[in-house]
């Protein structure tokens, strides 16, 4: 899935459980200092936002008019506009023009259409950075790129910040007051490029400087002691660019990231605290990229009022015209929601056409498949679903990006399945209203450790995100709800936690994993867990360092797979199923905990490959490997959910997806066919189709590529 997404920002930069077991709804675990979720229908007018990304300024005035008129009636009420407009806005230095702007939102609030006006910094105009060469950005190598594409800027140039600062200004006060503007999107996918220039080295060892107070202090977490990287002065930190070999410490790249992070935020706030001061009462947002790892989200969306993302499962499904890949996007909303405490989001950018650039292709979908994603980000928390984009563009690399509809403007199939998803989702308004995806089961992504990964990946074939979703697609197959939880979040309210592949730890995070063990939760660990410690420094103690009390094994080898044909590998079930395993294989040595599995091959073949520990109440399994085998993560599995007490709820048949929303006394059940025929799933009795409003007894049938939505 990485790999998928970064095949397309690479291609799109170069020229870039149990169906939740029925359980009582929990409140999203807040402390008492959080503030209220931000509603986002009541935002909207009461209305389920509903929308389309519009850019009227590459289309005749005359346009305007029959296109607001096609988009009501479609039950569009929403826009996203503005945010490759910096240009028009602003056509000379100082000299703002929003004339056309209020014209458009003129056209669109008479047809009952409000607007997020996003502000344009992601596409800075040829005459800014014609004036200051220098706002572009600078290559690892050393050289500054040129004027073109997007994403091109060096966030801490100070003439490229006076004049976002300029024209946020500019934005904000004329449209405070503006009632068809509800708020406003920062830039346009946050999240490079990086830059190497002297501003952003400088920027570097200052929040060195602000994390750790003294030159020695950098030099021990560091580690600098290694190659003599001992630094006298701050001026001395290096940004991690092309060296010879092509390596840094991973302790600085590991601070690198965390401050590039950082760096972005600092680029948001100060973006949205001019808006905020200027246009309070209008919410703040960005629209992010679901499983994309350059930004801590978790971190970034404490300065949002809601999360937004954009989701484009044909670019995310491996390139593959394989529909039934349902979890990619399923787990991108996870992670959103769960990079805001559980909070409902929008879909800013749903996939509305085939994706295409100058040089790259996604698939074409049937047009049901636009109506379903759409089911399935409302079935995982979604308030919003806007789809990118309104039309075709007739210029430009995104020429055979579609919209809903060509450049022709026909109404076209697609358009004909947005209407009506459009009228159902007004219809479906007072089912949701009050409902959220409720869930027993959380999966811990850590930021430290993706980025640990990426500065060492360990072997080929590793894949973080895989590690992921071999549990996620799993608990998915149980018809199983799953929460994204950060390490800084609350597990108190789950009954199984799964942290893959924990490779860097905090002293907190293993505390808060260690509680939750011992009041009674299932913990599930991975190889290459407890490894590094906060400051990418390899632990003294035997491995799984701090998890190894919990998980009850120690691990004195391990065997990483470099050639997979060479070193193929199995591991035996104590039931004596076998199934392939692969990447990695920690040989294990139990303590207190029992073997579940050992290994089939090799020179420590019987040696325990999968464990399960009692730990307080409750319990600790150590998944020593990958096994390669869908049926051995089902099985593990359905004994966790199973021994946690959580009830079996409707089985989905191999492509349709099960997902509830709970809430208000109601429970909505969404049945997603994402496969070409017809499927029926026994939902047992009580619930009746919130569209048709028919009572359902025993099983509901799916048309191909269907959706039902029920609700008791
Ligand atoms: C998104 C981006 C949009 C548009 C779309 C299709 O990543 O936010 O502006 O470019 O991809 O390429």
């Amino acid at each position: 899935m990485k790999s998928r997404r970064l095949f397309l920002l690479a291609a799109l930069s170069t020229l870039l459980i149990l169906f939740p077991a029925l359980m009582p709804a929990r409140a999203p675990a807040q402390s008492a200092s959080t503030p209220k979720p931000f509603d986002l229908i009541a935002w909207n007018g009461g209305q389920f936002v509903y929308g389309v990304d519009y850019y009227p300024e590459a289309w005749d005035e005359s346009q305007w008019e029959k296109d607001a008129e096609m988009m009501q009636a479609a039950g569009i009420n929403f826009v996203r506009m503005a945010e490759f407009a910096w240009a028009k806005m602003e056509p000379t230095e100082g000299r703002y023009d929003f004339a056309w702007l209020d014209g458009a939102l003129k056209v669109l609030n008479a047809h009952g259409i409000k607007a997020v006006l996003g502000t344009p910094s992601a596409s800075p105009p040829a005459w800014l950075m014609a004036k200051y060469p220098d706002i572009a950005a600078m290559n690892d190598q050393g050289v500054r790129y040129r004027y073109g594409s997007r994403r091109n800027y060096c966030m801490n140039n100070p003439h490229f910040l006076a004049a976002v600062q300029g024209i946020v200004t500019a934005m904000a006060e004329h449209y405070k007051n503006h009632p068809g503007v509800l708020g406003w999107q920062i830039d346009n996918e946050l999240g490079g490029p990086d830059c190497y220039d002297s501003l952003c080295q400088a920027a570097f060892q200052k929040w060195c400087r602000t994390k750790y107070g003294s030159l020695d202090a950098v030099n021990k977490a560091w580690g600098t002691i290694f190659w003599g990287h001992t630094y006298s002065a701050w001026s001395q930190i290096p940004l991690p660019w092309n060296t010879l070999y092509g390596v840094h410490n991973p302790s600085l790249e590991l601070d690198y990231h965390r401050y590039f992070s950082d760096a972005t935020r600092d680029f948001l706030v100060m973006q949205a605290d001019i808006l905020r001061r200027i246009a309070p009462g209008k919410a703040i947002t960005h629209n992010e990229m679901g499983m994309f790892d350059n930004i801590d989200y978790s971190h970034l969306n404490t300065a949002l009022d809601f999360v937004a993302w954009d989701n484009y499962p044909m670019i995310d499904h491996n390139l593959t015209r394989n529909f039934t890949h349902y979890e990619d996007s399923g787990l991108g909303h996870d992670l959103m929601r769960g990079s805001k405490n559980q909070q409902s989001f929008v879909v800013m950018e749903e996939e509305g056409g085939l994706p295409g650039w100058n040089t790259f292709w996604g698939h074409q979908a049937p047009p049901e498949m636009y109506r379903l994603w759409a089911y399935q980000a409302i079935a995982h928390g979604a308030d919003g679903v806007c789809y990118f984009r309104w039309r075709t563009s007739r210029y430009g690399t995104e020429q055979y990006w579609q919209g809903v509809l060509d450049q022709d403007s026909y109404p076209n199939a697609r358009y004909g399945i947005v209407k009506q998803t459009g009228d159902e989702v007004k219809r479906l308004k007072g089912v949701l209203a009050g409902t959220q995806p409720v869930s027993q089961v959380a999966l811990l992504v850590s930021p430290d450790a993706r980025w640990a990964f990426h500065i060492q990946p360990l072997v080929n074939g590793f894949d973080y995100n895989e590690q992921l979703h071999r549990y996620y697609d799993s608990l998915r197959r149980h018809g199983a709800n799953v929460d994204v939880v950060f390490p800084q979040g609350d597990l108190s309210s789950y009954k199984i936690v799964i942290a893959p592949s924990l490779f860097v730890f905090t002293p907190e995070v293993v505390r808060e994993l260690t509680d939750f063990a011992d009041g009674g939760g299932a913990l599930v660990l991975t190889y290459r867990s407890g490894v590094k410690d906060e400051h990418n420094v390899f632990t003294d103690e035997t491995l799984p360092g701090p998890l190894a009390k919990l998980a009850g094994v120690a691990i004195h080898d391990y065997d990483p797979q470099i050639d997979p044909a060479s070193q193929q590998q199995e591991i035996v079930m104590t039931g004596g199923q076998r199934y392939p395993a692969k990447v990695w294989f920690d040989i294990l040595t139990p303590a207190t905990a029992e073997a579940l599995a050992t290994y089939g091959k090799g020179y420590y073949t019987g040696s325990a490959a999968v464990t399960r520990n009692n730990m307080g109440k409750g319990s600790v399994y150590y998944v020593g490997t990958e096994p390669d085998s869908p049926a051995f993560y089902d099985g593990l599995l359905a004994g966790i959910l199973q021994g946690a007490g959580i009830a079996p709820g409707p089985t989905p048949p191999e492509g349709v997806e099960i997902a509830t929303r709970e809430g208000s006394g109601r429970t909505v059940l969404f049945l997603l066919n994402y496969t070409a025929s017809k499927q029926s799933v026994g939902v047992g009795q009580g619930y009746r189709d919130a569209l048709s409003g028919a009572s359902t007894s025993g099983s509901a049938e799916l048309p191909e590529f269907g959706v039902k939505v029920l609700v008791k």
